[in-house]
């Protein structure tokens, strides 16, 4: 671990707690998500106790770089004065209000207005909710409330992909391409219909086949499940621009609009995760931008806020929300928390931040460019099967035989090592089986590109040495 330095150590938040005390605390009354909680108290949690830029501390005061920006959302980095300033000005003038009396706030009009002038021409209505999840749930409802109302009733099925990620909640679980995420809980839900192949060519494309081809084998396949299931049948297809926490895949080149003509031929709904995507990740503000598509849906959450405030929305195009808003059924949905007037305060801050450092336009992509060049050339590492990335997204494959592909037994193994030296050696990147990811904050400084790559090389080291003499 690196070593505490009390300069950059800052003030104890709490004051008086220990490591020992918190950790013995939460073993005793904290269910943790996505947790295997008998190995977790076994081991004891680590304890964060603060960030600023893109670093964080532990309790131990071991300092580390966020080389995943928490969750995939700190897109402005941690501990941004101006953020707190906001939030703490907002609460003090208005602390809450919701939005269902048929009443509004400054804040909640002024962020929609502000997404929809981010969001594709045509995607201009904006609902709140608090999370990703909550805002898929929210858009589902939205989708099969809109096909009632078009006298289409049958359109209830929607169509995502293997490995995608789509959140917790039941409906957005059921729509989540991993099985792992549906057997304990008995989902997927009826309407969830899930589509292979992952748009993944790495794993997925097949010996001797182009990119191209597989591109075209993957949208085809949207195409041949959409016939299969009946387009009269079929609501929306949900997809992720990159998928994120089921693999970090890049989609092959022309696959997005060619999915985008196959759901325009049948009537089909077209719905862009951007949760990961949005406000930057990948240099635009949304990652269908990048691609070159126009969804009918977008839902955003975690970079809406730089995660310093539970904030998430769905935004719809100018035909579902007219629908909606000409019905004479009340729209019977909505949140305690849709639009809270505080979390629209730091959301509308923080996307002036977002503009204002440039982090979306030339200085964004700059840092980004230099983010890949630097990823590429782990390429070079005996451990590394395949680097591959966008923006500020890097996936990096571990494996024991390049040309194969072949991966460590069990797998799994590899990624949990490298995952352990990594914190170990003061950095943060996310393992799934064994491919580890990459999501710094927007706000990385080149120097700070050179010291995540070191390192995140120091660790494929110390990971290559470890299975290699096991
Ligand atoms: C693409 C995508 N959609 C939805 C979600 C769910 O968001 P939340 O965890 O805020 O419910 C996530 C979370 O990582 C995500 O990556």
């Amino acid at each position: 671990m690196l070593q505490h330095n009390p300069a950059d150590h800052g003030p104890d938040p709490d004051g008086n707690g220990t490591t020992e005390l918190w950790q013995s605390l939460d073993n005793a009354h904290h269910l943790h998500p996505f947790t295997v909680h008998h190995e977790l108290r076994d081991k004891n949690p680590r304890v964060m106790t603060h960030g600023k830029g893109v670093y964080l501390w532990d309790s131990d005061g071991n300092k580390i770089l966020d080389g995943m920006a928490g969750l995939w959302c700190t897109q402005l980095g941690y501990g941004v004065e101006e953020l707190a300033d906001v939030a703490s000005a907002s609460m003090k003038e208005l602390s809450y209000y919701n939005l269902f009396f048929q009443t509004t706030t400054p804040n909640a009009a002024k962020l929609s207005a502000l997404i929809a002038e981010k969001t594709p021409a045509g995607l201009d209505q904006i609902f709140f909710a608090s999370s990703g999840s909550e805002a898929n749930d929210s858009a589902i409802k939205f989708i099969w409330y809109y096909w009632n109302l078009k006298g289409k009733p049958n359109k209830k099925a929607i169509i995502s992909r293997d490995k995608s990620y789509h959140g917790t909640t039941v409906a957005a679980a059921s729509m989540t391409g991993l099985p792992f995420m549906h057997d304990i809980f008995d989902l997927p839900l009826p309407q969830m219909k899930h589509v292979g192949p992952t748009p993944h060519f790495y794993a997925y494309g097949h010996e001797g086949e182009s990119e191209a081809q597989f591109a075209e084998r993957c949208a085809q396949a949207v195409e041949d499940k959409i016939l299969e299931l009946g387009p009269d049948n079929v609501a929306a297809f949900i997809g992720e621009p990159v998928m994120g926490a089921g693999g970090l895949m890049i989609p092959p080149e022309g696959y997005w609009p060619r999915v985008e003509a196959i759901c325009k031929k049948y009537d089909v709904l077209l719905w862009s995760d951007e949760v990961i995507c949005g406000f930057g990740r990948t240099d635009n503000w949304f990652g269908c931008q990048t691609y070159g598509f126009t969804p009918d849906i977008i839902t955003m959450a975690k970079g809406l806020s730089s995660g310093y405030i539970p904030i998430s929305a769905v935004a719809l195009n100018d035909e579902i929300a007219t629908t909606i808003a000409n019905a004479d059924s009340e729209m019977a949905h909505g949140f305690t928390y849709s639009g809270h007037p505080v979390a629209c305060a730091v959301a509308i801050r923080n996307i002036q931040l977002l503009e204002e450092f440039d982090l979306i336009g030339e200085a964004g992509k700059t840092t980004s460019d230099y983010f890949q060049q630097k990823l590429a050339e782990l390429g070079d590492h005996p451990l590394v099967g395949q680097t591959r990335g966008i923006g500020k997204l890097g996936a990096i494959e571990l494996v024991k035989d390049k040309p194969t592909k072949t991966r460590f037994d069990p797998e799994g193994h590899a990624g949990m090592t490298c995952r352990q030296f990594c914190f170990d050696n003061g950095v943060i990147m996310r393992a799934v089986d064994d491919t580890m990811f990459l999501s710094p904050p927007l706000v990385i400084k080149p120097e700070e590109v050179d010291e995540l790559f070191a390192l995140v090389r120091k660790s494929l080291d110390d990971t290559h040495k470890a299975l290699m003499s096991a």
